[in-house]
C-alpha cells in the first residue's frame, strides 16, 4: 500500500492557509488537513470553508478531541469532513462518542497517537470500531525520528491499524518507511515554507512512488 499525501494547514488564518492550497498544491496532494492551529485561529467553521472550495478532495479536521466527545465531535462532523481526530489520552468515553457523531456523518475517527499509549490500547480501540491512528512526534519533542519510532508504526501497521506519521516529516524522512503499509504521510511545515510548496508536493508524490513502487 502505498501511502497518500496529507497537507497540514495549521496556518492561524484562512487566508494564509488559501495561498498554501494554490500554485497545485491543492490538487497535487492526496488530502487537505484542516489542521488544529488553523481550527484554533479560525474556528471550526473553517472545516465547513475548505469543505465548500474543495468538495472532492478528502478532508480531515485535526481538532484532537479531548472531552465532550458528543458536543466537540458533533461540532466538527457536522462541518462535512471526511476523518477527524480525537487524542489518545481521552477517556474511552469520550473516543466512544466522537465515533458516533462522525458514523452518524459519514465520517472516519483517527486516533493521535502522542505521549503515553501502549501497543495493547489498539485492542480496545478496535473494539470501539476504531481502526485509525496517527503516529505523531511532538513538534515540541527533542531530536528527530528515530528506528524506535519506526518500529512502533511497524507493530501499528501489523496489528492491523491504518496507520498514519506525522511530525516534521519531509523529503528526507519518506525514506524511514519505505515499504510500510502506511495510510498516510502528513507534511506541514515542510510544504507549507518550501519555497515553491506545489513543486515540493511533486517532488514528494514521485519519491513515494520510488519508495513504494
Ligand atoms: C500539530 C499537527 C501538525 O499538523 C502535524 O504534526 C504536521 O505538521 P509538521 O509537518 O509541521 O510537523 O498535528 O499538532
Amino acid at each position: 500500500m502505498k501511502p497518500m499525501l496529507q497537507i497540514a494547514l495549521d496556518n492561524t488564518s484562512l487566508q494564509d492557509a488559501l495561498k498554501t492550497l494554490e500554485g497545485g498544491v491543492a490538487q497535487g496532494v492526496d488530502i487537505i488537513e484542516a489542521g488544529t492551529l488553523l481550527i484554533c485561529a479560525e474556528g471550526v467553521g473553517v472545516v465547513e470553508k475548505l469543505r465548500r472550495l474543495y468538495p472532492a478532495k478528502p478532508l480531515v479536521a485535526d481538532f484532537k478531541i479531548a472531552d465532550a466527545g458528543k458536543v466537540l465531535g458533533g461540532l466538527i462532523a457536522e462541518k462535512g469532513p471526511d476523518y477527524m481526530t480525537v487524542i489518545c489520552a481521552a477517556d474511552n468515553g469520550t473516543k466512544a462518542a466522537v465515533k458516533a457523531q462522525a458514523d452518524a456523518r459519514g465520517a472516519t475517527v483517527q486516533i493521535e497517537l502522542y505521549g503515553r499509549w501502549e501497543l495493547e490500547d489498539m485492542k480496545a480501540w478496535k473494539e470501539l470500531g476504531i481502526t485509525h491512528v496517527i503516529y505523531h512526534r511532538s513538534r515540541d519533542a527533542a531530536g528527530g525520528w528515530s528506528q524506535t519510532d519506526v518500529a512502533c508504526v511497524r507493530a501499528l501497521c501489523s496489528m492491523g491499524m491504518a496507520v498514519t506519521v506525522t511530525g516534521g516529516v519531509g523529503y528526507e524522512e519518506l525514506e524511514l518507511f519505505a515499504g510500510l503499509p502506511i495510510f498516510a504521510v502528513i507534511c506541514g511545515r515542510s510544504l507549507r515554507d518550501a519555497a515553491d510548496p506545489g513543486a515540493e508536493v511533486q517532488r514528494m508524490k514521485e519519491r513515494i512512488d520510488q519508495l513504494w513502487g
